[in-house]
C-alpha cells in the first residue's frame, strides 16, 4: 500500500475490479469496478492534456519526453539536468505542468473537475481532501522537487498553491468504470464518443499513447511492454490504465502494489489477458 500517503494506507488491499470500454460503447466490467478509489498519478495525463491544450508543442520547453528510468519520486536527474524532468509523468515532471496550467488557466482546479467529468460522462466526480490534506501534510519530497526547480527557473507561480492543485487533482476519487471512459478518446483517435467530443488531434492523440507506453509505469515501463505491450499510466493508489488502440481501454484496481508503485494484481491481470487474448501494441 502506498503509506507514505497516511490516508491510503487505510483502504482495504483486498479488492479488486476491472472494466473494458470498446469504440462501439460496450462496457464489460467485473469485481469491484464500480468502487471509486483514489487515481493518484492517472490524474498526470489528464493534466497534461489540459496543458497540451494550452500550450502545443511550447510544453516541450519545460519538460521532455524521455523515460526516466529511476522511481517516480526521484530528485537526482533535477539537479545535473538543470531542473527540467525528464517526461510528465513523473512528480518532477507533473509538477511543471502544473505549474504551466496556473499560470494560463483561470481557476485549475475548477476547470481539471469539470474536464475530468466531461470526459467521463460523470458529474458527480468529487477531489478526495482527506487524502489530498494527507498528502499536502508530508509534502517534504515533491516540495524539495518544485523549489528545486524554481531555483533553476522552471517553476512560476507559488510552490505551495501549485503543490495543492497538484495533490487534489491525485485525490480525485473515480472507478475503473469512469476511468475507462475518460481514457477512451486515446483508444479511438483522440475522439470520445459518450460526449461526441474531438478532445484531442488524431496525432496529439497518438503522442500521448507513445508517452504512456514510454513512461507511464516509471522504471518499470519497460517491464510493463515486455508483460503487457500496450501503453499505460498507473497510479499508487492500485489503478492501471491502458489502451488497445483503435480497439478499447481498459482498467484494473488492486490497491496492493509492487516495489515500483504499481497494481501487484492489476500487472498480473493485464498481463494474463494480454496473452489469452493476443493483444499488443508491438
Ligand atoms: O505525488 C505523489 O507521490 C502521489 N500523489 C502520486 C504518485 C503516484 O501515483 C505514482 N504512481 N505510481
Amino acid at each position: 500500500m502506498a503509506n507514505y500517503i497516511p490516508a491510503l494506507a487505510e483502504v482495504n488491499p483486498d479488492q479488486f475490479g476491472i472494466a473494458i470500454y470498446s469504440n462501439d460503447g460496450t462496457l464489460h466490467t467485473a469485481g469491484d469496478a464500480e468502487s471509486e478509489f483514489s487515481i493518484q498519478s492517472i490524474s498526470k495525463v489528464f493534466n497534461l492534456i489540459l496543458a497540451m491544450q494550452q500550450y502545443g508543442e511550447d510544453i516541450w520547453s519545460r519538460v521532455g519526453h524521455e523515460p526516466s528510468g529511476q522511481p517516480f519520486n526521484s530528485l537526482v536527474q533535477l539537479e545535473y539536468e538543470s531542473g527540467i524532468p525528464r517526461n510528465p509523468f513523473i512528480n518532477a515532471g507533473a509538477l511543471v505542468i502544473s505549474d504551466m496550467n496556473y499560470s494560463r488557466i483561470a481557476a485549475p482546479q475548477y476547470a481539471m473537475r469539470e474536464f475530468v467529468r466531461r470526459l467521463t460522462g460523470n458529474p458527480n466526480l468529487h477531489y478526495d481532501h482527506a487524502v489530498s490534506d494527507s498528502e499536502f501534510e508530508t509534502r517534504a519530497r515533491n516540495a524539495a522537487m518544485a523549489y528545486l526547480m524554481q531555483s533553476f527557473g522552471n517553476f512560476h507561480n507559488n510552490v505551495e498553491e501549485v503543490l495543492r492543485y497538484y495533490f487534489n487533482n491525485c485525490s480525485l476519487r473515480m472507478s475503473c468504470v469512469d476511468l475507462v471512459k475518460a481514457f477512451s478518446f486515446l483508444a479511438n483517435r483522440g475522439y470520445c464518443r459518450h460526449s461526441d467530443t474531438q478532445i484531442l488531434s488524431e496525432l496529439d492523440s497518438k503522442k500521448i499513447n507513445a508517452l504512456m507506453a514510454t513512461s507511464g509505469l516509471y522504471d518499470e515501463a519497460g517491464n510493463f511492454a515486455y508483460r503487457v505491450g500496450l501503453p499505460g499510466k498507473s497510479g499508487v493508489g492500485g489503478g492501471i490504465v491502458a489502451i488497445v488502440p483503435d480497439q478499447f481501454s481498459v482498467c484494473v484496481w488492486s490497491p496492493e502494489l509492487n516495489a515500483a508503485g504499481n497494481s501487484l494484481a492489476g500487472m498480473s491481470a493485464l498481463e494474463i489477458l494480454s496473452k489469452r487474448i493476443g493483444w499488443s501494441i508491438f
